[in-house]
């Protein structure tokens, strides 16, 4: 099968999984990581297929997204299959799925898993990754906001200091960290905005 057809019906595979998601792991969450990847692929001179396979599926076999990872990633091995793509291809793509998440603080051991990485990431940060981190906050039953947050309830603002300001400087790729300035500064910019509004009358 011809790239473009494998990649349709990767698309496909994974809108019916993630079409009803509202955790802000939905289909677009998956496209936008796809496009990311396949662009810092050209510009990083890696393979832009496997990159863009690997990002559409990243999170088909996250343990917080499905009650049985393995039963999950027999059936993405199966599906991979049918398309006709290598056993080599697939258990790299595998390979690459099981390291991109960040929460499990593991490492991509390739330029690949590094790319869906970046990618992945990038989607977290700038004004998207905003709307993300609320409509997370929102689904998990967690506050906007604790004003004088100190080890206490987690808050979606807090998410930011814990995880989303840290990101630029964990990104692997020379392109994604470029990428990443401007969407941090729109982090940066946001949370003053929040609190000097939140403070107002203070
Ligand atoms: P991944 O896409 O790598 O699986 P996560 O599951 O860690 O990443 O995060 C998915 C999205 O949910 C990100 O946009 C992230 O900022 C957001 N998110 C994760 N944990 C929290 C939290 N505690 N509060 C707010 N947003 C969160
Ligand atoms: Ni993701």
């Amino acid at each position: 099968m011809e790239q473009t057809a494998l990649l349709k019906q990767v698309e496909q595979f994974v809108f019916t999984k993630f079409k009803t998601d509202n955790t802000g792991h939905d289909y677009h969450h998956m496209q936008r990581v796809a496009k990311l990847a396949k662009h810092l692929a050209i510009s990083e001179r890696e393979d832009p297929f496997i990159c863009e396979v690997s990002a559409w599926i990243h999170d088909v076999i996250d343990d917080k997204l499905t009650s049985n990872p393995d039963q999950e990633k027999n059936k993405v091995i199966a599906f991979l299959g049918e398309l006709g793509i290598t056993d080599q291809h697939i258990q790299f793509i595998i390979e690459t799925i099981t390291t991109v998440s960040y929460r499990k603080k593991k490492w991509p051991t390739s330029k690949v898993g590094q790319i869906v990485q970046d990618a992945d990431r990038l989607d977290a940060i700038g004004a998207i990754g905003i709307a993300r981190a609320f409509s997370y906050g929102a689904s998990n039953g967690q506050p906007i906001y604790v004003p004088g947050q100190e080890e206490q309830e987690q808050s979606t603002v807090q998410h930011f200091s814990d995880k989303l300001l840290l990101i630029k400087d964990k990104l692997h790729t020379d392109t994604a960290i470029e990428i990443a300035q401007d969407r941090h500064e729109r982090l940066v910019i946001f949370l003053e905005n929040f609190k000097q509004e939140w403070h107002f009358l203070d």
